[in-house]
């Protein structure tokens, strides 16, 4: 099937580059890309620059039929300029698969071929990569700014913990609309406005399980203008990155409680059920157990993923006894690691090896809970 392709650039004040580059692109680029697949377009998403970028645009709109032009009255920053300008696309062009491309000749247009092919092969989201094999940086950057790159990089997988991806912050991408559509809502918001849009639509869109890919680029340093990149982007980014980390842990503190209290609960009905109705310990303890797990149930679900909150009747009862199976798992684990324990190291440290399995139950129930009974829907 043929899909509407639309190369979307912000310029601010890049007269004396949007001209050569959209000359370049419907020139040397355009003429030999499969028509039966893709139909290009370009769209030039401008914030009113002063130095007259626009209306370089609308003079050469007449060369071009497949050029566009999105015109913000205000400066939007960065990420301000793409949510606009893919709504556009989307809702008014009809774009099926949109590109994010600088205007200052950085992200070579010949690649876009590469980035095609992968699409074509059914990825959802391409990045242009300068740190897999045969991409690159510029040689005559400064080493602040090599640092700032490599380093942030770095930081960003090391605290978002992900290591799939290699070039995080790359502004050279092309975009299914469905992933634009399934991320526009959350994507709206002010803290995209600049650079960490790059980041904060990566890192979404690897959480919905959308299929990514990397083809390499060379990034070439602007000859005109001004780099528009400041400390809003290094700021917002330290905030996105943390913002969700400590998300993450905040789940985990509450399941450490969560669990704490379903093990008094556990206790106490074993003493109460012994102590105050006779009934044999072994059998005490059971129903003990599945209290704890009625608890455990209920309080995760009200609240340690509360945002993932289940209430459809049928589908609590179908969890809950999903919930029993992942619980007699993390039972078994207990079992087989204590009796390893045993087998292997003698009866000695026999406390060691429970709390040892009890350690790897726990992130065995978490990853479960995560994973399966409160799985993320999309
Ligand atoms: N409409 C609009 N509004 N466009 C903007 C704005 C804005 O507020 N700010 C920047 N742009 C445009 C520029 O005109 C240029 O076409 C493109 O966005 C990239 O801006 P540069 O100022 O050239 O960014 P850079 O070279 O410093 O940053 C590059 O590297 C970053 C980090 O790797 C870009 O590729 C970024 O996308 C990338 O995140
Ligand atoms: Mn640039």
């Amino acid at each position: 099937m043929m899909q509407k392709t639309f190369i979307i650039i912000p310029t601010y004040n890049e007269k004396d580059n949007i001209g050569r580059l959209i000359e370049f692109i419907e020139e040397k680029v355009f003429p030999k890309i499969d028509k039966a697949k893709f139909a290009m377009h370009i769209l030039i998403v401008d914030d009113s620059s002063p130095d007259g970028t626009a209306d370089l645009v609308k003079k050469l709109q007449k060369k071009y039929k497949n050029l566009s032009l999105f015109l913000n009255k205000k400066k939007a920053g960065l990420g301000g300029a793409y949510m606009k300008g893919m709504t556009y696309a989307v809702d008014e062009l009809d774009a099926d698969l949109m590109f994010q491309m600088d205007a200052d000749f950085s992200h070579d247009p010949l690649v876009i071929h590469a980035f095609l092919d992968k699409i074509d092969k059914g990825y959802d989201l391409v990045l242009g990569s300068r740190y897999i094999k045969g991409g690159s940086i510029p040689e005559d950057w400064g080493i602040h700014r090599k640092f700032m790159s490599l380093v942030g990089n770095l930081i960003v997988r090391a605290v978002l913990w992900t290591w799939t991806v290699n070039d995080w912050t790359t502004g050279y991408r092309a975009i299914k609309k469905e992933v634009f559509e399934s991320l526009r809502k959350e994507m709206d918001r002010k803290e995209f406005s600049g650079y960490t849009w790059q980041i904060g639509f990566l890192h979404k869109t690897q959480r919905k399980g959308f299929k990514i890919a990397e083809v390499p680029i060379n990034f070439i340093d602007r000859e005109f203008g001004k780099s528009k990149i400041g400390a809003e982007y290094i700021k917002n980014t330290l905030l996105y990155i943390f913002k969700i980390r400590i998300r993450e842990l905040d789940r985990i503190i509450k399941f450490a409680v969560v669990g704490v209290i379903g093990f008094v609960v556990n206790l106490t009905a074993l003493e109460v059920f012994y102590k105050a109705f006779g009934i044999r310990p072994d059998n005490a303890a059971a129903m003990g157990a599945e209290l704890a797990i009625i608890s455990n149930f209920c309080l995760n679900n009200l609240w340690t993923f509360k945002d993932r909150k289940i209430s459809d009747f049928r589908k609590l009862i179908i969890k809950f006894l999903q919930f029993n199976l992942t619980s007699l798992g993390a039972v078994l684990i207990q079992k087989v690691g204590v009796w390893l324990g045993l087998k292997f190291f003698g009866e000695s440290y026999y406390l060691l090896y429970f709390i040892a399995s009890v350690a790897v139950g726990m992130v065995y129930n978490f990853v479960m809970y995560n994973k399966v009974i409160w799985k993320k829907e999309n």
